[in-house]
């Protein structure tokens, strides 16, 4: 592993995908067990699902416990309920909640089935400040530089509002809402919001998010590419990503 520090990020880059799923999972374990009750934000997605699985693994050998943390949920499709099997808290509780053993009764969903949306988001909010903040937010990086469900156009100064999906992210939702409308629009934790976290762990895999790394951590901090207000986080964020990832930086 290479351990770059400086009086910006943390970046850490590893050989590969099992490396940066177990680094994240460690990451992620060794706060939890500081801290029970810390409050994390989680995201989806193919990139995460090592770090939940290596996280379940812990859990399962019985060095790791992680009934008392509290989750906040980053985003969801709008009018898409928490049991709905197509959503993003469903997939969350499938691949992390169950098998790690995160009561749901810890989890906030995103309240994306409400019809008054904007109060519904203010609320969600205000109960992310009512439990002291994010200690941690996990993030991945969508293939276009989005992060949570911040879709280029999302400011820096963002909050938990209903955004409309770009086609490229409503492609991607298509095969879990089979023979269903695809969603066109999420609910999302803000830009802003996010950067408000104690701390914040980017995991990025793969060549084919190398260019967009290079331009989230390296380009100017723009609205076309949201990750690039995580420049704004300092030594507050932690980039951990595998070799093919971070091959531009
Ligand atoms: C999804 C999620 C994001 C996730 C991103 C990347 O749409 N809303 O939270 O980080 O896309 O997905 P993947 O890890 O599959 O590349």
């Amino acid at each position: 592993m290479t351990s770059a520090s400086s009086e910006t990020m943390q970046l850490q880059i590893v050989a590969d995908y099992a490396a940066m799923s177990q680094a994240a999972a460690d990451l992620v374990a060794d706060l939890t067990t500081r801290e029970p009750q810390a409050t994390l934000a989680v995201p989806t997605g193919s990139t995460p699902v090592g770090m939940y699985q290596a996280l379940a693994a812990k859990v399962r050998q019985g060095t790791l416990n992680l009934s008392r943390a509290r989750v906040f949920c980053l985003d969801e499709y709008q009018g898409v309920g928490p049991e709905d099997p197509a959503g993003l808290t469903a997939w969350l509780a499938a691949n992390f909640f169950g098998p790690a053993g995160v009561p749901m009764s810890q989890v906030q969903t995103v309240p994306s089935t409400e019809a008054d949306h904007v109060s519904a988001a203010a609320r969600y909010e205000e109960s992310i400040r009512r439990a002291g903040g994010l200690r941690l937010a996990v993030l991945g990086l969508g293939g276009n530089g989005h992060i949570a469900f911040n879709e280029p156009g999302s400011t820096g100064e963002s909050r938990t509002r209903v955004l409309n999906l770009t086609p490229e992210s409503i492609a991607q939702a298509r095969s879990a809402f089979a023979g269903r409308p695809t969603p066109t629009q999420a609910m999302t934790v803000g830009v802003a919001t996010l950067l408000e976290a104690d701390r914040i762990v980017l995991i990025v895999s793969g060549a084919g998010k190398a260019d967009m790394l290079q331009r989230a951590l390296r380009g100017a901090q723009t609205a076309q590419v949201p990750a690039s207000f995580l420049q704004r986080a300092g030594r507050r964020l932690t980039v951990i990503a595998d070799r093919a990832a971070a091959a531009k930086l």
